[in-house]
């Protein structure tokens, strides 16, 4: 784990040389390549198991910057980059020449930020280059919000891991769409639909699928190993019995007052206000695996301001793809 400009300077002599870097940003941490080095870009896929049709984030280090990258730049993306930059919002627009095939799995659009955390704007200003960078995970499980993930997740397999200490927002930006005429979230994230509507005026639909495959979109994503079970917070002791009894070791993770749990259970309490919930969250589910557990009942958030992205995120780890269950057998495979 590295600190200091020292680091900044031989991550940029790594990343110059075509090397692969993990960095914190405050959503999650990244793993970074120079955007326009292709074999890099491929190394990056390689790494984490995802499949090359899957688009990476290009981070900037200036909003200005954008207008290298993108061609057809709507308004309302300056107005968005001009309130929420440095910060967590990803704006999808139509990509300029400049992008590579590899980093957009050929689709005529990028997505594009410039994250918040002071070591990814240092690193990226010192570099004077787009960033490539996908959540530093495996495909398909939760993404990292300290070094120590990374390097749990990926170790040896990265050439330099930057060390900025706990993701302040603890998960990931919000994507919007901005490259055709209907502006729409394709995921919820660090910065609420709310803020968002509020700049760019009208109400923003949620668009689940769409013409991409995102990996955030897919049912099962953000996952832990363990079972992650949906449920109402009044179901939550009957539920965790019924998992007990067929001897499974359980947790409950909730922000709700629990009255009385069995002695057995695994209690990790959540914090209840969203900002607070969102960057505890990863680091909770990692928790559940690290303590053996084969099932974690939640409950979900309002779905407001950041509670939003949370449910989000809590849907998707759950195998059930969305609904509220009750308790089922532990089931192989599953997308990681
Ligand atoms: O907070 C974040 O966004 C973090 C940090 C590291 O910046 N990055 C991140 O990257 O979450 P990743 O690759 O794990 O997720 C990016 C999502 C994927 O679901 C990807 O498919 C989607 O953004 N995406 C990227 N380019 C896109 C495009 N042109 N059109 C639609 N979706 C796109
Ligand atoms: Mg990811």
């Amino acid at each position: 784990m590295r600190r200091g400009n020292h680091y900044i300077e031989r991550a940029v002599e790594l990343l110059q040389a075509g090397g692969v870097v993990a960095f914190p940003t405050e959503t999650v941490y990244g793993l970074g390549c120079d955007a326009e080095n292709e074999a890099a870009v491929q190394r990056i896929f390689a790494i984490k198991g995802r499949p090359t049709a899957h688009p990476l984030i290009v981070h900037l280090g200036k909003a200005s910057e954008i207008a290298s990258w993108s061609v057809e730049i709507p308004t309302v993306a300056w107005r968005l980059a001009e309130r929420f930059w440095p910060g967590p919002l990803t704006v999808i627009l139509r990509r300029s020449a400049r992008v590579p095939d590899a980093v957009t799995g050929g689709l005529p659009t990028v997505g594009l930020r410039v994250p918040k955390h002071p070591v990814a704007l240092a690193l990226l200003r010192a570099l004077g280059r787009g960033l490539a960078a996908p959540s530093a995970n495996r495909f398909g499980a939760v993404s990292p919000t300290t070094a120590a993930h990374v390097h749990e997740d990926l170790g040896e397999s990265v050439d330099l891991v930057l060390d900025g200490g706990p993701c302040e927002v603890g998960l990931e930006s919000t994507i919007v769409d901005l490259s055709s005429g209907a502006a729409a979230i394709l995921r919820p994230g660090g910065v609420s639909r709310e803020d968002l509507e509020e700049v760019v005026g009208k109400p923003l639909p949620i668009r689940e699928g769409g013409p991409v495959r995102s990996p955030g979109q897919f049912q099962h994503h953000y996952a832990p190993r363990a079972e992650v079970i949906l449920t109402e917070a009044d179901q939550l002791a009957t539920r965790a019995e019924a998992l007990l009894a067929r001897g499974l070791r359980v947790a409950v993770s909730t922000s709700e007052a629990i009255v009385e749990l069995p002695p057995k259970v695994e209690q990790i309490p959540l914090p209840e206000a969203p900002q607070d919930l969102a960057r505890a969250l990863y680091a909770v589910l990692r928790e559940v695996d690290s303590l053996g557990c084969d099932a974690v009942l939640v409950t979900l958030p309002p779905e407001a301001g950041l509670g939003l992205a949370v449910a989000d995120r809590l849907r998707r780890a759950s195998r059930s793809g969305g609904s509220v269950v009750s308790s089922y057998p532990r089931s192989e495979g599953g997308e990681r």
